[in-house]
């Protein structure tokens, strides 16, 4: 089964940025936890800050892969290209934010990715992405 990450914009930063939302981890470190955890998947990532990679990305994959766990960043309340992607390809993507994005400003309520997705996880830190990854299993 393939199954891909894809993080969007300032992600990279992971560790550095905001520990007190986003926690002091590094998405490398966890990456090996979940590839660990997750033996039998070919586990792959790709992180951009470029909406139009993002896009490039998901259009890529998403007629051969199994699963996309997207996480658009602050792009998920301002990319309609993004939503769209998400809504054209036929892989099913499950998109997951670390934060509880409802409890925050009220930017961040709206996603224009959550309408064409299989299923949104939010708020639970990192184990966001395991619970994507264990949704399509
Ligand atoms: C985020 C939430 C977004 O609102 C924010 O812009 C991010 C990270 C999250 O994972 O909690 O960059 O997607």
């Amino acid at each position: 089964m393939k199954i891909i990450i894809i993080n969007g914009p300032n992600l990279n930063l992971l560790g550095k940025r905001e520990p007190e939302i986003y926690g002091g981890k590094t998405f490398e470190t966890y990456l090996h936890e979940l590839r660990a955890k997750f033996k039998t998947l070919e586990l792959d990532y790709f992180q951009s800050n470029v909406e139009g990679e993002l896009i490039n990305k998901i259009q890529e994959v998403g007629f051969s892969y199994d699963g996309i766990v997207l996480n658009a960043a602050a792009y998920t309340h301002t990319s309609l290209g993004i939503g769209d992607a998400v809504k054209a390809v036929s892989t099913p993507v499950v998109e997951v934010h670390i934060s509880n994005t409802h409890n925050r400003e009220s930017f961040r309520h709206t996603s224009y990715i959550a309408g064409g997705a299989k299923g949104v996880i939010l708020g639970f830190g990192l184990k966001s992405y395991e619970l994507a990854i264990l949704s399509f299993l």
